[in-house]
């Protein structure tokens, strides 16, 4: 078994959110995450930041409609499609004006859209409030299910689990890179996204987008803290449909290691305390 999608060097590209109000949330993300929104329709506007891209479609409240995942060449985006078809998964060719012509979709267990392309290239004005949409992670009532998908039969490669006494995994970390996680699921009894993290590389920047968000009246929901697996740094709020948004640094760069079972408790999830634990 080959780790298809971790020697392909995956990364999150972007994510598509079901709103019942795309153009507020949009404003949202607008003014409270410095990106530009576009209106592409009434029912769809895109959110764009240096390495952060975001798109709202006219739907219901916190679905997933897709999460885009990039790799740097065609040839890459090959050799997924060609392990995709191997596993005789349904591919649907994808059109999108942020990824080449050669993009493919897939459906996971959970019916959450999949999509793999060669990102076009995207401008965007730098600034210091540098945070880059890295992880997206998903709920699932049968995690066993979905790492069947997304190790055995796609090649993510998995970083660390969490496993409940009874020995059922609760959490699972995917690798698609170096970076400990770009996709994880949470055992729970909701199925769709648990969050979406932007890796803003150091402490000092997560304290900086802190003080920016408070001054717009926005208050944590979690944290700070420190996760077990992947040892990064965290805060969370919420966008204003309850989406749960992370700024991480510090997460853990991996070159190569087994994967590790952690305990699910409190201490696992934040290492300084406190916990927000889904079952
Ligand atoms: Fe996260």
């Amino acid at each position: 078994m080959h780790n298809t999608i971790l020697n392909s060097e995956v990364f999150l590209d972007h994510i598509a959110i079901e709103s019942a109000n795309p153009k507020k949330i949009a404003e949202f993300y607008s003014k409270n995450l410095m990106m530009k929104k576009n209106c592409v329709s009434n029912s769809e506007w895109h959110c764009f930041g240096p390495n952060r891209l975001l798109i709202f479609k006219k739907g219901i409240n916190n679905k997933l409609s897709c999460a885009a995942f990039g790799c740097k060449s065609e040839r890459k985006l090959n050799k997924i499609r060609k392990r995709v078809l191997s596993e005789r998964i349904k591919i649907t060719e994808y059109s999108s004006i942020y990824l080449k012509k050669s993009s493919f979709s897939i459906c996971d267990p959970d019916n959450n859209k999949i999509v793999f392309g060669v990102p076009l290239t995207r401008w965007s004005k730098k600034n210091k409030y540098h945070a880059p949409l890295q992880h997206l992670t998903l709920q699932s009532i049968d995690v066993k299910k979905i790492i069947d998908f997304y190790h055995k039969k796609l090649g993510f490669a998995i970083s660390d689990r969490v496993i409940n006494k009874n020995g059922v995994i609760t959490t699972c970390f995917f690798r698609s890179n170096k970076e400990h996680h770009s996709l994880a699921c949470f055992k729970s009894k909701n199925v769709g996204i648990d969050h979406h993290s932007y890796e803003v590389g150091k402490w000092k920047l997560i304290r900086d987008w802190c003080d920016y968000i408070s001054k717009r009246g926005l208050t944590l929901f979690w944290g700070p803290g420190r996760h077990g697996p992947g040892n990064n740094l965290f805060v969370f709020f919420e966008d204003c449909d309850g989406n749960k948004i992370e700024l991480s640094a510090e997460l853990e760069l991996i070159k190569n290691r087994k994967f590790l079972d952690w305990p699910h408790d409190a201490r696992t999830l934040n290492l300084w305390g406190k916990s927000y634990l889904r079952v």
